[in-house]
């Protein structure tokens, strides 16, 4: 496995393992993480080992896409445990860069790819500018790597339509991978942010993902969905959740239309200081209150 942490580092890297080679290039598959490489990210690489010549991670915690200073500072770093990790799972690539790689002209002043889904809401609202940051991120890397296909976990439901939406608005040439989210036994969704809870928010956190099972099978029964999300936040808030939000919405992120079937319950809530957030597709028709 090649680890490499600069810019140029990571063309020689490219060149040496045939990605920068004229005529047919190998296909070069790419995990953008933040590290904390937990079984989701294994998921991702193993799903990108199966279509690609190149497997490639990148680790790099950016900064430009936090809200909160504290989340930053806190965020787990955890380098050496996932570079084993990587290896293990035979990773070609490695990138880990520092800020004066990725932003070499400063975190404020440089070119940025704005959200094309601000309008939508949920993280937005609640994390204003966060989608700008993690589309920026995401732009630069694939300018760096020139991936094939880059692979995202569903469990950040708008961060994929958001890269998705970057990817056909500006023709870039990578074809995006969702995958399915991996849970813990009890269906919470695997996050580096778990890491943070205390044992006593660990036993309360599966919550979030019954809640919105709970959702999504009340709406099989025809149950209104705007009842539904103001149901499902008040039963989160009972249990000890500061709510963010629950919407149901269709898989384009936009409020449901009647008899719109393709839909998916999102969530966002924080337990103590640990912000988590899941959601699930269903095939089901909503309905809405006269
Ligand atoms: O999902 C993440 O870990 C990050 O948002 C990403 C896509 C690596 C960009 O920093």
């Amino acid at each position: 496995m090649i680890q490499v942490s600069t810019r140029s580092g990571l063309d020689r890297a490219l060149a040496q393992v045939g990605h920068r080679a004229g005529g047919q290039r190998p296909h070069l598959a790419l995990v953008p993480t933040m590290g904390n490489i937990h079984a989701g990210h294994l998921q991702l690489v193993k799903a990108a080992k199966l279509r690609a010549d190149i497997t490639a991670v990148s680790i790099y915690v950016n900064p430009t896409q936090f809200n909160q200073s504290d989340d930053f500072t806190h965020y787990p770093r955890t380098l050496d445990a996932d570079l084993n990790k990587l290896a293990g799972e035979q990773v070609d690539l490695v990138f880990t860069p520092d800020s004066e790689e990725i932003y070499p002209h400063g975190e404020t002043l440089h070119a940025q790819v704005e959200s094309p889904l601000a309008a939508f809401g949920l993280e937005n609202s609640h994390r204003p500018g966060h989608f700008r940051g993690v589309a920026t991120v995401v732009c630069k890397l694939f300018n760096l790597f020139q991936p094939t296909s880059a692979l995202f976990g569903k469990k950040d439901y708008q961060q994929l339509a958001v890269i998705n939406a970057m990817v056909n608005e500006l023709f870039q040439p990578v074809e995006i991978i969702a995958e399915e989210t991996v849970r813990e036994a009890d269906g919470l969704a695997l996050s580096s942010r778990n890491s943070r809870l205390t044992d006593e928010q660990r036993a309360v956190a599966p919550l979030l993902f019954s809640t919105l099972k709970t959702v999504a099978n009340d709406l099989t029964h025809g149950a209104d969905y705007r009842e539904l999300e103001q149901n499902a936040a008040a039963m989160l808030t009972t249990a000890g959740f500061n709510v963010d939000y629950v919407a149901v919405r269709d898989r384009t992120l936009r409020t449901p239309e009647p008899g719109d079937r393709n839909l998916v319950v999102l969530a966002a809530a924080e337990l103590g200081k640990v912000r988590l957030i899941d959601n699930l597709e269903t095939a089901i028709a909503a309905t809405e209150a006269a």
